[in-house]
């Protein structure tokens, strides 16, 4: 007897920068999903936050597939509220939920927040650790705290640059050039430079500032290897795995927004090579920094192996990007899980850590009251 399929909302657009990202990486896992398993309830969120129908959202996506932009049209009708009780009601009637915004707002605990208080099953990690793997400067404190090696780096405040920003390029100053500057809470490299010489420092510092209230100036790795590693849960409590290691080469001066998207010439590399010590090394260090945050679900490690085979974590993303040419689906794919198999464990994942939770919930509830 084969069961209907259930109902999979998946989340995508949203406020954030990488909006168009999350366009494509809903495209591709809806086109995994396995129709026999789940009946996907697309749920689009335009740039300005408002939830469209899952009607207007199949349609707008049926729009892009036919050439429009890649982007979520606004609703026809203006609302004031930012989520219709048409979306709600969709919402509600999901039997799990794929997050699939990146950045603010999806990848950072906001919306982690919104689906526990609605009581859904959803992908990924919980409100904590997206909130830590997003903020960059709190994050590299955990990571270091946990013995995992992190480029120096200091964080500074806007405050602190409106009050002393001479202070604050002379502290700069003594990680030695070049340094890279960066947004604390920010992704696809927006708002990140590499400052060369003290002439260079404002402008960077001004430009990093426009995206965030907290930045990081941080040591730069000298010719950095840029490796890639996926890590996703187990089902049953068991240790979570690693993937094979990618690579990722670009002929710009760093891995910025251009390389990122727009360049032919960027390479991604699946498995990347490396010796075996390093390999190793790398996906000890994955899992290490997953436990550190309390990550769930998935999580992609991003490091710079330094010309000394010297290794640094560089981020971590709670939801790596899900585009055709993503790393985070491709290292997992040349291990033999093909998307719609990763798609299904990343669900039952979020289908049973809700389970877990309310357990744990009935014990503690059922102890207080002893
Ligand atoms: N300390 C560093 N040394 C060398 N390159 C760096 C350093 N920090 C960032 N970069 C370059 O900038 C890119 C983006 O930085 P990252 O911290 O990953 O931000 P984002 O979240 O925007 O991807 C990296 O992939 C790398 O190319
Ligand atoms: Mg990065």
């Amino acid at each position: 007897m084969t069961s209907e399929p259930r109902r999979l909302g998946v989340i995508f657009g949203g406020a954030s920068v990488e909006h168009t990202i999350s366009v494509r990486s809903a495209q591709a896992v809806i086109g995994a999903a396995d129709t026999e398993r789940w009946r996907v309830i697309p749920l689009a969120v335009s740039r300005s936050g408002h939830w469209l129908t899952p009607e207007h959202s199949r349609s707008a996506l049926d729009a892009i597939q036919s050439g429009a932009p890649e982007e979520v049209p606004e609703p026809m009708i203006a609302s004031s509220t930012p989520i219709s009780h048409e979306a709600t009601s969709a919402l509600l009637d999901c039997d799990a939920v794929f997050p699939l915004i990146h950045g603010t707002t999806g990848e950072d605990g906001v919306l982690q927040g919104f689906l526990e208080t609605l009581d859904l099953p959803y992908v990924g990690s919980g409100v904590g650790a997206s909130a830590i793997a997003m903020d960059k400067a709190r994050c590299k404190q955990i990571l270091s705290q946990a013995g995992i090696p992190v480029a120096p780096w200091i964080a500074v405040a806007c405050e602190d640059w409106r009050t002393d920003p001479t202070g604050v390029v002379r502290q700069a100053s003594q990680l030695g050039y070049p340094y890279f500057v960066k947004p604390s809470r920010g992704g696809s490299s927006i708002g990140i430079s590499r400052v060369n010489s003290r002439e260079e420092a404002a402008e960077a510092i001004a430009m990093a500032f426009a995206c965030d209230s907290e930045i990081l100036i941080e040591e730069a790795i000298p010719t950095p290897r840029e490796i890639e590693c996926g890590v996703l849960g187990s089902l049953d409590g068991d240790s979570p795995i690693v993937s094979p290691l990618g690579e990722i080469r670009t002929k710009r001066d760093f891995y910025d927004y251009t390389a990122k998207y727009e360049d032919p010439q960027t390479e991604l590399i699946a498995p990347a090579e490396l010796d075996q010590e390093t390999t190793l090394q790398l996906q000890n260090v994955s899992l290490q920094a997953w436990r550190a945050i309390g990550a769930e679900g998935m999580v992609r490690a991003d490091f710079l192996v330094g010309p000394d085979g010297q290794i640094w974590l560089g981020e971590l993303n709670t939801i790596p990007g899900f585009t055709s040419a993503s790393m985070y689906p491709r290292l997992f794919e040349v291990s033999g899980l093909p998307l719609s198999q990763l798609v299904d464990r990343l669900v039952e994942l979020g289908i049973e850590r809700r389970l877990a939770r309310r357990r744990f919930r009935a014990q503690a509830d059922g102890g207080a009251h002893q």
